[in-house]
């Protein structure tokens, strides 16, 4: 009788998870990915919750324990909480519980990129831990391109991912890429809601036996490894790019150099997978723009770099940044502004309503300036707040602002 009131006791405390610590109290920094789309009915979502809560009960919560974060995507992404917000179970729990339903659509890339832009950073993470996400949908993502690129950064940055797959709207092939290597250990496959009751205490138990990420170098240094090898790098985050070119300004001769300098730029930065898109913008002397498609490869770039005319410097800014709003919806979009002289008040305060109508559509813009006739002030005054203001001294030793520039490229984003 004894004997059965006591294994009750520890049936009853296993099943709120309390006294259960499979990792022997090792810690870890985990972040649950939650799918709230609306494939997933209301009932089903609260059985997504109720797992969440029964893993994140297993572990031994603490600061210097295992620290939890909690994102669930729909649309768009919602931050629950963030690593370590919670350090004690209860709190932490019953904000799991709390997670209300959105009920849209299934933006998995915008999911996997929030880890490794905000909520899994190298600053954010405890060095020498494992850094684990747990990653649960029902359904294929809306993009899958993207939801692949994205996965793809998750991984090169030492992030351990596990993927639940829930029901027979998976797409296996996407699920697979998500997952860490060897697939098998990664990725569970499960028909209902009512079998995540089954896996997770298989799911604690994996969890716990992952180990430490490696020492993984900071981005900045992993880029000036590789331009000091070979002169080219990968951007850490999915980049559109326009190139804004003021021919005018800059006249013919000159406007020969930058071009040369923008087909060396993408010559030197990977635009593998479509990871990078590099679009150049002047514009014709009637106000009419010449634009070319976004290029994925540099031959193509090459191939659009040619015949620019007249422009007058605010519209070729204002064309920019509509160009640039343009980009891919988990890309960061960057202008980068050519600039030889100084503007007249009257252009200058329109380029400038321009720059910042860019930055409030999410757009950074760089400045490159060359030689002395630029005034220094306006060109800086034009860079936002995330862009970076280049200088040559003139359009023949352009050449020299290129590393800076892919160097800028190549992090940007890397340590947000
Ligand atoms: C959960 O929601 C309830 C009602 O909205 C609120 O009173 C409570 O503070 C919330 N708890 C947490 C931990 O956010
Ligand atoms: C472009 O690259 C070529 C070959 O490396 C170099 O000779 C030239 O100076 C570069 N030009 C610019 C403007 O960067």
């Amino acid at each position: 009788m004894q004997l059965a009131v006591a294994s009750l006791v520890i049936l009853v405390s296993y099943a709120h998870g309390e006294n259960i610590a499979p990792c022997g109290g090792r810690p870890a920094d985990v972040f649950f990915v939650l799918d709230s789309s609306g494939s997933i009915s209301l009932q089903d979502f609260r059985k997504e919750l109720q797992f969440t809560e029964d893993v994140a009960a297993m572990f031994d919560i603490g600061p210097s324990a295992t620290r939890v974060g909690v994102i669930s995507f729909s649309k768009t992404v919602r931050t629950q909480f963030d690593l370590g917000q919670y350090d004690n179970r209860r709190d932490m729990l019953s904000k799991i519980a709390n997670v209300t339903y959105e009920g849209l659509g299934t933006n998995t890339a915008e999911a996997l990129s929030y880890l490794h832009v905000k909520g899994m950073t190298p600053e954010q993470l405890r060095p020498g831990l494992p850094h684990i996400a747990i990653v649960l949908t029902d359904g294929q993502s809306q993009d899958s391109q993207a939801t692949l690129r994205q996965a793809e950064i998750v991984h090169r940055t030492g992030i351990t991912v596990f993927v639940i797959g829930i029901g027979s709207q998976v797409d296996r092939h996407e699920l697979s890429a998500i997952a860490s290597q060897p697939t098998e250990s990664y990725m569970f496959m499960i028909s209902s809601f009512d079998a995540l009751e089954h896996i997770k205490e298989e799911l604690a138990i994996k969890a716990c036996e992952v180990t430490p990420a490696p020492d993984v170098k900071s981005p900045e240094e992993e880029v000036e490894k590789d331009l000091l090898s070979h002169g080219s790098c990968s951007p850490r985050h999915p980049l559109d790019i326009v190139f804004a070119i003021d021919t005018a300004g800059i006249g013919a001769s000159n406007t020969k150099f930058v071009l040369q300098f923008v087909g060396n730029i993408s010559d030197h930065i990977s635009m593998d997978g479509s990871q990078t898109s590099i679009a150049t913008i002047g514009s014709g002397c009637s106000g009419g723009t010449f634009e070319e498609e976004s290029a994925t490869d540099a031959v193509s770039v090459r191939k659009g770099l040619s015949s620019y005319q007249t422009p007058e410097f605010d519209h070729m800014v204002r064309n920019m940044r509509i160009k640039a709003a343009d980009g891919r919806s988990d890309s960061a979009h960057i202008g980068i502004i050519f600039l030889s002289d100084q503007l007249s008040p009257y252009t200058f305060k329109k380029a400038s309503l321009e720059v910042r109508r860019a930055m409030f559509q999410r757009t950074t813009v760089f400045v490159v300036g060359v030689g002395d006739r630029l005034d220094e002030t306006q060109a800086r005054s034009l860079v936002t707040q995330d862009g970076e203001f280049v200088k040559a001294m003139s359009f023949d030793t352009l050449r020299d602002a290129g590393t800076p520039i892919l160097y800028k490229l190549c992090v940007f984003g890397a340590s947000k």
